[in-house]
């Protein structure tokens, strides 16, 4: 198995999971004030790392949210997921090796992007074969360059890191052809640069 989803199945059978839903609400929160800002409405969203499905019941909360599914490679994560939402749609899926089969006018990802060695890989998969039309993909992540505070969280948490600058994040995102790309840094404090968002739209 990944040594990335070995380690969150290990996190969510020691009830981790909560602590990162704590942790990460605030800056979710300001993802959510981007996302309604677009005014979308009878939406399709996905959570892509959804960990124990916390941010799909939020969105589901939502009256102009129609559905919104949850994909994240842990087991245990999942079977958390559908204990606190049984008739939610959660996949345990590996995103290196998911294939698309539903069109999703929301594709969220929280603290999930930077597992990767190749992020772009994933992000191409999203715009080509995982957004409709005129979606968004809304990306926040702690980890990253100019983040010096974060820039030892591989070694320490035993997880495969992909670090990059703000510069290359958002390059990749014109790269694929995403517009009205916008990013921004929230909860920022003292040594802390904060969770870095970026979306675009399809
Ligand atoms: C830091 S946690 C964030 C969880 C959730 N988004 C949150 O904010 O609480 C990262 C999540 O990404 C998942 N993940 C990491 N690599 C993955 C992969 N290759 N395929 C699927 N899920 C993966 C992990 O299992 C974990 O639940």
């Amino acid at each position: 198995m990944n040594k990335n989803i070995m380690t969150f199945d290990e996190w969510a059978i020691l009830g981790k999971d909560k602590g990162m839903e704590r942790g990460h609400h605030k800056s979710v929160d300001h993802m959510f004030n981007l996302i309604i800002e677009k005014n979308y409405q009878n939406y399709k969203a996905l959570d892509l790392g959804c960990g124990n499905g916390w941010v799909v019941r939020k969105f589901k909360e939502y009256s102009l949210c129609d559905d919104a599914h949850g994909l994240d490679g842990a087991t245990h994560m999942i079977k958390k997921a559908k204990i606190l939402d049984p008739k939610g749609t959660y996949f345990n899926e590996n995103i290196e090796l998911w294939n698309p089969n539903h069109k999703y006018d929301i594709i969220f990802s929280m603290e999930t992007l930077y597992y990767f060695s190749k992020p772009e890989k994933i992000m191409k998969k999203i715009f080509e074969a995982g957004l409709s039309n005129g979606g968004m993909f809304i990306m926040g992540i702690d980890h990253y360059l100019e983040n010096t505070e974060s820039l030892d969280w591989g070694e320490k948490f035993n997880l495969d890191i992909t670090t990059l600058s703000i510069e290359q994040w958002v390059n990749s995102f014109k790269k694929i052809g995403f517009k009205n790309i916008r990013y921004k840094q929230v909860e920022a404090k003292k040594n802390w640069k904060g969770t870095l968002i970026i979306y675009g739209i399809k």
